[in-house]
Parts: C-alpha cells; structure tokens; sequence
C-alpha cells in the first residue's frame, strides 16, 4: 500500500482521506462512491503552474477534462488558474455551465459535429485544434457565416506513440488523429488558413503521443520532430509557428511499481527540450502549451465499494465480489489496467490472504484486481480501491442497469457531493413512456 495526497490510516486503522473517515463516508453516501482528494487535485494544479512559469514563462497549462470534468472540477480548474481542453459539446456545455471563461478553453476532437464547432465559435473559445481538411473547410465555411475568427492549430501525427514502457517511432502513424507529416493534406491545409487569414487565426501545431507514459524520452523526440516539421513549414510557406501544444501524457502511480518522472522533472524537461530545438533549429521560442489530464486527477481518487459474496475455489482462487465493477471503472477490463486496494475499514491491519475482486456486472471479464494481498476479507469490509481519480467516472456507464455512484470532494473533514448517486428514476428518465396499447 503507498498513500498519496492527505491519505492517512486514522487512529481507529481506518483510511483516511481529506480528513475524512472513508467508513463514516460510506455509511453516509453508501457504495460504490468516488472519493475525490481536492487539496491533492490544487495541488497538482499549482504544480504544474509552479513549475512551467519557473522553468517556461511562455507557457500555459490546459487541464485535459476528459480524464475527469463536472462542473465542480471545472470551476476548480478554473480557480487553479488553468485552461481547459475538451473534446465534445457535452464537456464544453459542463465548463461554459460552471462558468469558465470560453476565451480559457480549447476545443479538441476528431470528428467534430457542424453543432460542436459553431457551438465553439458563438461561445468564443480560445482555441480550436484542427484535426482534418475537411474539418478545416467546415470551420472557414462557419467562420465566414458567423464572422468569428478563431485561434487554430492543426494536429499533427508526429510518429511517434507512446506508451507506459515503450515507445514506437515510425515514420507514418496509423492513427485517426490529425495530419500526417508528410500528408499532402498537411501541406494544403497549412497553405489554406493562411490564405484565409481573415477567417482563422492559424498561431501553431499541436500533438499528443499518448497516455501512462513514464519515460521522457518520447517527448524528447516528439519536440523535436515538431520543431523539424516547424521549421520547413516556415520554409515553404513563410508561417512561422507560434504556439506548440505538446498534448498530455504523464503517467502516474497505480501501483507500487510504478514510477513515472515528478510533475516538476517532466514539465522542466520538456522545457528544456523545446529551449534546446529551438536554438537548434534557430526558432523564436513558441508558447508551450501542456494538456495533462490523469496526471491531475488520477492519484487524487479512491473508490470505496462494499464486499458482498466471498466465493472459495478450491486450488483456484478466492474471490470477493464487490458492489461495483467495470460499470465504474472500465479500465481493467478493457486496457488490463491493474490496480491496488485496501479493505478501508482494516486500513492498519497486515495483508495475509491473496484474493481476487469481482465487480457485479453479468460478465466474466468483469474482475477489478485479479491479485491483492487483504487482512482476511468478510462480508460487509469496504474496499478502497486507488488512483481511479482519471478515466473512471469519466467513461462510467449503467450496464446492467446500475446506477452511477456519487462523486465527493473531500477537503479539510468535510465532504462535499459534487455529482449525486444516480437513481432508478434516473436510469428510465430518457425512456419514453409505454404507449397504452388496446386489446384486440
Ligand atoms: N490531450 C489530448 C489531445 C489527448 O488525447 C489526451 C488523452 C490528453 C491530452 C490527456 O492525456 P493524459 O494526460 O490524461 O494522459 N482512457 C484512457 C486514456 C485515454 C487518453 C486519451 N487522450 C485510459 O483510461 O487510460
């Protein structure tokens, strides 16, 4: 076990979190509950804040709301000072609702609606990312109707992908986002928006190499074959880039084993790796745009479930199914993602027995840990299961028809519900009602 933020086994050998007893938080909000660490959240905000102005005053960060985004995280990001990326209607309709200023806010996506963009232009967001040609004939057409000029960059493919332990570099990426390198389309859309100045505000490029990255070495790499690909655009077409967004990515701990570069050592290097391509490349400086999105919120949550059936296979394993499962947190089910858990309410006490945690839904594939060393683990025990901050509610849905758990912020011994437990009439809210239908 290994605590983050203001996580502490409390005197009673409970978990603790935000001053917060987490068994207290259960009996009050029931299960399964998403526990949210906000000074854990603030402060990975100031960090990231912290160490770009230090080490890049150029610079701006860009929380990544697809990781996590309701309207009381994006009003804390907005306290925090950031930006906020989004990639639909329905995450810019949450930060315009919780009062973020459009002008902070960039709009991501590959296949953006006709709706999502003019959405985009009549709130008057900051940035748009360019993710196709037709994406940019779309936009210039709605530009000229609306007479708004936004701020673009176009994504770019940069070959380079990236993930926890590996990285591939080829020279064409299979990928449906953004503009090859080489494309003939990259070429034709550069040339476009600058031949239609007076409709778009082309400032740079932007690229994102992937997630649950540990390693520098890949963004090493990405800047500089942006840097490469800035350099002959300015070549051939005069535009000197000046904006790069480099995207997201830092990983984070999951488990002990883990270990990705601190937020400062990322951020100083990435600095220091876009001063260095540019002196080599004998470009200005580009403002330095960061999206981090797990790497914000990820470690910053628990999610508190209670232990129901305990099933013994003998020579197999034990299973501890719990009232949650890959409705909430889809990631071990579909990525493998492996997590580590604590039973909350036994915080103190030595792990002696190996189990393995079901979730509930009518799915074999459905195991949450497929490992995990517990005190003995009885029925009615809370599992706090960790770092399911990122990614979790964010792509939680109602398969078999269970409703979504609440979301709190726990802060200073005071709970706050941020998102309410969904309800069964939440769950039939969209269905239409049943027509009475006459006899025959
Ligand atoms: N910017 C762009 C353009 C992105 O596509 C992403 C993530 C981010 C920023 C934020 O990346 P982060 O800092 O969170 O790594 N559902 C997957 C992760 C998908 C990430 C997609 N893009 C998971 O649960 O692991």
């Amino acid at each position: 076990m290994f605590l983050t933020g203001t996580m502490r086994i409390n005197d009673k050998q409970r978990l603790e979190i935000g001053g917060c007893d987490t068994v207290e938080l259960a009996e009050k909000f029931g299960t399964p509950l998403y526990v949210m660490d906000e000074v854990l959240i603030r402060e990975n905000c100031r960090r990231y804040r912290k160490a770009l102005a230090e080490s890049y005053p150029l610079g701006e960060i860009f929380y990544a709301g697809k990781a996590f985004l309701v309207t009381a995280m994006a009003a804390l990001v907005n306290e925090e000072g950031l930006g906020l990326d989004v990639v639909s209607g329905g995450e810019l309709f949450t930060a315009i609702k919780a009062g973020f200023p459009p002008e902070q806010i960039c709009l991501h996506g590959n296949n953006k609606s006709r709706e999502e963009v003019l959405q985009a232009l009549q709130y008057g967001v900051g940035r748009i990312v360019v993710d196709s040609f037709s994406e940019l004939e779309e936009l210039l057409f709605l530009s000229g109707k609306t007479r708004k000029r936004p701020v673009i960059l176009l994504r770019i493919r940069p070959g380079i992908e990236a993930h926890t332990h590996n990285y591939i570099q080829t020279g064409q990426e299979d990928s449906k986002f953004g503009f090859g390198l080489q494309d003939e389309d990259t070429w034709k859309a550069i040339r476009l928006a600058l031949q239609e100045k007076e409709k778009v505000d082309l400032r740079g490029f932007h690229c994102h190499i992937g997630s649950q990255i540990f390693h520098i070495a890949p963004f090493e790499l990405a800047v500089d074959v942006m840097f490469g690909f800035m350099a002959e655009v300015r070549e051939k077409t005069g535009f000197t880039a000046s904006q790069l967004d480099l995207g997201g990515g830092l990983g984070i701990r999951y488990t002990k084993e883990d270990m990705p570069p601190s937020i400062e050592d990322f951020v100083k290097f990435i600095s220091s790796a876009v001063k260095s391509a540019a002196v080599k490349r004998n470009f200005p400086l580009p403002q330095l745009l960061l999206e981090p999105g797990r790497s914000i919120v990820g470690e910053a949550g628990v999610t508190l479930y209670r232990v129901g059936v305990i099933k013994d296979i003998p020579g197999v394993r034990r299973y501890a199914a719990v009232d949650g499962g890959m409705a909430d947190n889809i990631r071990p089910a579909l990525y493998q993602a492996v997590y580590e858990a604590v039973l909350a309410n036994k915080a103190g006490e030595e792990p002696v027995e190996k189990v393995a945690i079901a979730g509930k839904a009518c799915e074999s594939g459905d195991i949450l840990i497929r490992e995990v060393f517990l005190p003995p683990v009885k029925k009615g025990d809370l599992l706090a299961v960790f770092a399911t901050g990122a990614y979790c509610y964010a792509m939680a849905g109602n398969y078999n028809r269970n409703p979504r758990p609440a979301v709190l912020f726990v802060r200073d011994g005071k709970a706050n519900v941020i998102v309410r437990r969904e309800t069964y009439e939440d769950l039939v809210r969209l269905d239409q009602p049943v027509q009475a239908r006459g006899k025959n």
